[in-house]
């Protein structure tokens, strides 16, 4: 048996198949936003905008990025042999479709049509671009949330009003665009559009993705008609419906796809997702271990126990894909500002390695510097630039990449005393390939830190969601 795991990030697309008999994963492919898809003007995933609160991206772009990865894969393995697909989106980010839209869908479920699926989604959008997890303009929608609900919107969605969430974005395209708004008639997340695609029908949304909104009530497993009501109070016929673990998958794949060889009609199990679907890739979707994701944003996460939020409001609950719920903080700074740091001293990822790696010969050296290129959300931060506890400008390169690796892993442990202690971290992202950033985390969290082959965990747990939907579909 063979699944097909997808996970659409913040600065591409990737995808794996996952061999269930032989317990391991037998090909992969990816794409490079801003590699591989110049024309969309997004080196770093998002539209360049000289306003650090808006970031945005072209759905299309998404739906390209998926097109091209599996015509790549394709040519690598036989897509006719996959029997179930699922995957994953960057969180929060929000696509708005427009009454074109579910005849759309429906022509992707013809499989002789000659156009792209660029082609056939020309004029679905209400919104052109979309505000993915990075943008923090939604300020002023949070603080009318926050004053109508107070502590009841952590209590019932798993986090305070936040900026990213979908709820407040949504809220704000009201408020600032109204006649686009009313041409809307589906909003989907980043996870549920591409699996909608795949489907061609409307994918519902996870909780695991779901609990990114500030609409979704997790005791109760469904959108929240209050706080729905209160944005909009026709926002939840807008949503698609929530999927809940364990409940019967009914998607199927629509026969456009097999222009890359699927089979049509296998069953596609609803996505989630970017970290939910990585708590289910590394196995610690039981309580115990706790995961460090060091992708674009470097987030750590875990299965819960019990319901608690975070005091401090800068961590969240998500529901967790093998049910029950998952705590997570996200730090906004992660890959993208090690990146710039590396760019701007003119070093590569293996000299940032090593150094980092010798920072274990100074245990006790305590410098640290925190890179806030974007305004940081853990903790919330506005200004731009690099902030040190040393004089930055006159130190070695040796001593910032340290000091900056160090501060990075320092910051993630302290927001995230209120998530508990744990013996043992997994890690995954692209730097968790660093053995120096590995042993950074083994000393500040006083953990015991472990990897797994691939560092795609987000991938292989789609590829491990499909594998479930075979058995309960
Ligand atoms: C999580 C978050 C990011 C995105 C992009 O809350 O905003 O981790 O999911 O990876």
């Amino acid at each position: 048996m063979f699944t097909l795991g997808i996970d659409s990030s913040t600065q591409g697309v990737k995808a794996l198949v996952y061999d269930a008999a032989a317990d391991a994963i037998c090909a992969s492919a990816a794409v490079n936003y801003g590699k591989d898809l110049p024309a969309f003007n997004s080196p770093e995933g998002f539209l360049p905008n000289e306003d650090v609160k808006i970031r945005r991206a072209n759905p299309l772009m998404w739906v390209a990025g998926l097109e091209l990865l599996l015509s790549r894969l394709s040519q690598k393995f036989d897509l006719s042999k996959i029997d179930a697909i699922s995957g994953d989106g960057q969180q929060h980010g929000s696509v708005y479709l427009n009454a074109n839209w579910h005849s759309a869908l429906a022509s992707i479920q013809k499989a002789d049509s000659s156009l792209t699926l660029e082609k056939h989604l020309q004029n679905v959008f209400s919104r052109e671009s979309s505000p993915i997890w990075m943008d923090t303009s939604t300020r002023e929608e949070c603080r009318l949330l926050t004053k109508r609900f107070g502590e009841a919107l952590q209590l019932r969605t798993g986090s305070p009003a936040i900026e990213r969430f979908t709820g407040p974005q949504i809220y704000s395209f009201i408020r600032q665009e109204p006649e686009a708004y009313a041409k809307t008639v589906r909003i989907h997340l980043v996870s549920s559009f591409l699996c909608s695609l795949l489907a061609g029908e409307d994918a519902p949304i996870d909780t695991g993705d779901g609990a990114g909104m500030n609409l979704l009530n997790l005791s109760l497993g469904e959108w929240d008609k209050e706080i729905c009501t209160f944005i909009d109070s026709n926002l939840e016929s807008r949503l698609p419906a929530v999927y809940l673990p364990g409940e019967p998958i009914k998607l199927r794949l629509a026969a456009y796809w097999t222009r890359y060889g699927l089979r049509a009609g296998i069953p596609v199990a609803p996505w989630t997702g970017d970290n939910p679907a990585a708590l289910v890739g590394t196995g610690a979707d039981r309580p115990g271990v706790a995961v460090i994701s060091l992708g674009t944003s470097d987030v750590f996460f875990a299965a819960m126990k019990f319901f608690a939020t975070d005091p401090a409001g800068y961590g969240h609950v998500f529901g967790n894909p093998s049910g029950g719920c998952m705590s997570l903080v996200c730090v906004k700074n992660g890959s993208l500002a090690r990146e710039r740091v590396m760019k701007e001293l003119g070093c590569d990822f293996r000299f940032f390695d090593e150094t980092a790696f010798e920072m274990q010969t100074d245990p006790t050296e305590n410098k640290c510097a925190f890179p806030f290129f974007e305004m940081e959300i853990a903790p919330l931060h506005e200004a731009t630039g690099i902030e040190a506890n040393f004089d930055w400008a006159s130190a070695s390169m040796d001593l910032k990449v340290r000091a900056l690796i160090r501060g990075q892993i320092q910051n993630l442990f302290d927001r995230t005393r209120w998530i508990g202690q744990f013996d043992e971290i997994r890690v995954t992202g692209g730097a968790s390939r660093s053995a120096g950033i590995r042993q950074t985390i083994e000393q500040i969290f006083g953990a015991k830190v472990r990897t797994q082959e691939t560092t795609d965990a987000a991938a292989l747990g789609g590829a491990l969601m499909a594998l479930r939907a075979l058995k309960i579909s």
